[in-house]
């Protein structure tokens, strides 16, 4: 088993037994996939099956144990959707800022994410309830503006009633 690198360790959980166990847990899969073809892919399911996201230490050891460029890992990161560097929350948010969902007032939604929850695009709340992203379209431009919590897909969201919606996922 190939050594890890403690400097890679992600800086809030270095110090903990649980971090340890993750990273040995990756290694063993990077050690298990080695040459073999979509190791890539399967070693990237696998940490952020674990962790919940990709976060950049992760990614480096990945890099450097499966000799893959750190460019083509990202690379393969950035092409899959389902991939992520960045921690979901346990409700994850989509604001459509789809042409339609723009004018109709994508936006208004995005500032009141901003200012009353604190949330930015790709970012999370403090406790883990939610995180954001922007989407181009969901699919229901006729509802415009559209956001989506999880799989469910609200409608003709007003900014004012945000905070009613949100209560709906603790
Ligand atoms: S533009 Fe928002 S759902 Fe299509």
């Amino acid at each position: 088993m190939a050594a890890v690198d403690s400097e890679l360790a992600p800086e809030e959980t270095r110090s903990t037994a649980y971090a340890g166990k993750i990273f040995r847990e990756i290694q063993e899969v990077i050690d298990d996939t080695k040459g073999e073809a979509g190791a890539l892919i399967r070693v990237l399911q696998q940490a952020q099956g674990l962790i919940g996201y990709l976060p950049a230490p992760v990614i480096k050891t990945i890099s450097r144990d499966l000799k893959v460029p750190l460019s083509e890992v990202y690379g393969i990161i950035s092409f899959y959707h389902f991939f992520s560097t960045v921690p979901k929350g346990r409700h994850v948010i989509q604001v459509c800022m789809g042409t339609s969902c723009y004018v109709k007032g994508g936006q208004r939604i995005l500032d009141t994410l901003r200012k009353e929850w604190d949330l930015e695009p790709e970012g999370i709340t403090a406790d883990g309830r939610f995180s954001l992203e922007t989407v181009r379209c969901l699919g229901c431009c006729g509802l415009s503006p559209v956001m989506a919590v999880g799989s469910d897909v609200h409608g003709k969201v007003k900014a004012s009633r945000l905070n009613d919606i949100l209560d709906l996922y603790k």
